[in-house]
C-alpha cells in the first residue's frame, strides 16, 4: 500500500507517516516550498506549490497513492485571529487546489482521501448541544473554524459532486510530543520544564484556565485517521474525541503535579486569551466507534508525561 500525506511534516504528519511505515506502507510527504530540507526517515518527500495545478496533477499521476491524508494547514486557532487571510488561504483556498488538482488526474475515483476539520467548526454551540454529535449545525466562530468548516463544504461537495472517495475528520483537541509552541499544553510544559531546570522564577504564565476541552493524544489520532480511511463513508464526517470534557485548569494542575517542581506560582497573561473562546466544548465519540471500532488507547495522564519528557530532553 503507498500513503501520501500532505503536510506530512507537521505535529500530526510526523506521528501518522511513523504509524503507516510501521504498517508497511510505502509513504510520500508533501511539504511547504519554503520548508527546510530535513529528511523523514524512510519517507519520499517533494516540495509542493498548491496553486501549481499542474505539478500537483502530475504528482498525483506518477505517485498514485492508494491513500491521501491531507494534513496540510494553519492549525492554530490563536494564530488565525490575528492572520485571517493566511488561515483561509492555507486551510480553505489550498484544499480547494488541492481538491481540483485531484479531480483532474487520472487517480481521482481510486484513491481513498481523508480531510481533516476540527471541532472549531461547530463553533457556538449550545450546552443542549453537548456532547457534540456530528449532527449539530455548523456554527464557527473563529477565522480557523471558518476555515475549516469550508474544507469540510468542499469534502462533501466533490464526493456528492465528482464521485471521490472523500470522508472528513473533526478532531477534537489533540496533544503529544512534538506539538508546536503555541497550543496550550506546549505552552505549558515548556515554562514548567524551564522551572525544573532553574533556568526562570517559578511563576507560569496562562491564558483562559476555565475552558473545557477533549482532549486526545495525537497517536491515538493517528490511528483513527488510518481506519476512516478504510472504514468511513464518502462524503460523511467523523468526530474524533474522547467525549471526555477536562478543565484547562486540571490539565494545568495535573502537568505540575507530574513535574519536578514544588510550588509554581500561576499568572494570568492578557495577551494569551482570545477575542473569543468557546467555554465547554466536547464530542461524541459514538459513530466513529461505531464504523470503525476506534477509542482512545493513551490516557490523558500517559500523554502529559510524554510532552513533559520531550520537551525535558529539547
Ligand atoms: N495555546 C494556549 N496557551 N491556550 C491556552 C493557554 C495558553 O497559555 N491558557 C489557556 N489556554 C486555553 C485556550 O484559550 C483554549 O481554550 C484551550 O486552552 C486550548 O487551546 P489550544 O491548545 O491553543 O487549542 P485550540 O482549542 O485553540 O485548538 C486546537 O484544537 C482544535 C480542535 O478543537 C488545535 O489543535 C486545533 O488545530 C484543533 O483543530
Amino acid at each position: 500500500m503507498r500513503a501520501l500525506i500532505t503536510g506530512i511534516k507537521g505535529f500530526v504528519g510526523r506521528h501518522l507517516a511513523q504509524l503507516l511505515l510501521d504498517k508497511g506502507y510505502e509513504v510520500w510527504g508533501f511539504t511547504r516550498m519554503e520548508a527546510q530540507d530535513s529528511v523523514i526517515n524512510n519517507c519520499n518527500l517533494v516540495k509542493v506549490d498548491y496553486s501549481n495545478e499542474q505539478l500537483l496533477i502530475n504528482l498525483f499521476n506518477d505517485i498514485r497513492p492508494d491513500e491521501i491524508y491531507h494534513l496540510a494547514g494553519q492549525s492554530s486557532v490563536k494564530f488565525s485571529w490575528s492572520n485571517h487571510l493566511d488561515t483561509f488561504e492555507g486551510n480553505a483556498l489550498n484544499t480547494l487546489r488541492f481538491l481540483e488538482s485531484l479531480r483532474k488526474s487520472s487517480i481521482c475515483k481510486e484513491v481513498r482521501v481523508l480531510t481533516i476539520g476540527s471541532s472549531e467548526e461547530y463553533g457556538g454551540v449550545g450546552y443542549s448541544d453537548l456532547p457534540i454529535s456530528e449532527s449539530v449545525a455548523l456554527n464557527p466562530i473563529s477565522p480557523y473554524g471558518v476555515s475549516k468548516a469550508s474544507v469540510w463544504l468542499m469534502a462533501k461537495q466533490y464526493s456528492q459532486a465528482h464521485g471521490m472517495r472523500i470522508v472528513h475528520a473533526r478532531p477534537f483537541n489533540h496533544i503529544g510530543p512534538g506539538q508546536g509552541q503555541g497550543f496550550v499544553t506546549t505552552d505549558f510544559a515548556t515554562q514548567i520544564v524551564r522551572i525544573e531546570k532553574g533556568e526562570v522564577d517559578p511563576i507560569i504564565s496562562v491564558g483562559n484556565l476555565e475552558a473545557k476541552r477533549d482532549f486526545s493524544d495525537v497517536r491515538d489520532i493517528a490511528y483513527a485517521y488510518t481506519l476512516l480511511q478504510r472504514k468511513g463513508m464518502p462524503g460523511q464526517a467523523y468526530n474524533v474525541c474522547s467525549g471526555i470534557p477536562v478543565s484547562i485548569n486540571t490539565l494545568l494542575q495535573t502537568m505540575i503535579q507530574l513535574s519536578k517542581c514544588t510550588s509554581i506560582c500561576v499568572e494570568k497573561d492578557m495577551s494569551r486569551l482570545r477575542p473569543s473562546d468557546i467555554p465547554v466544548y466536547y464530542g461524541d465519540p459514538s459513530n466513529i466507534s461505531r464504523t470503525t471500532g476506534w477509542q482512545n488507547k493513551i490516557t490523558l495522564n500517559e500523554s502529559l508525561n510524554d510532552i513533559l519528557e520531550f520537551w525535558r530532553k529539547k
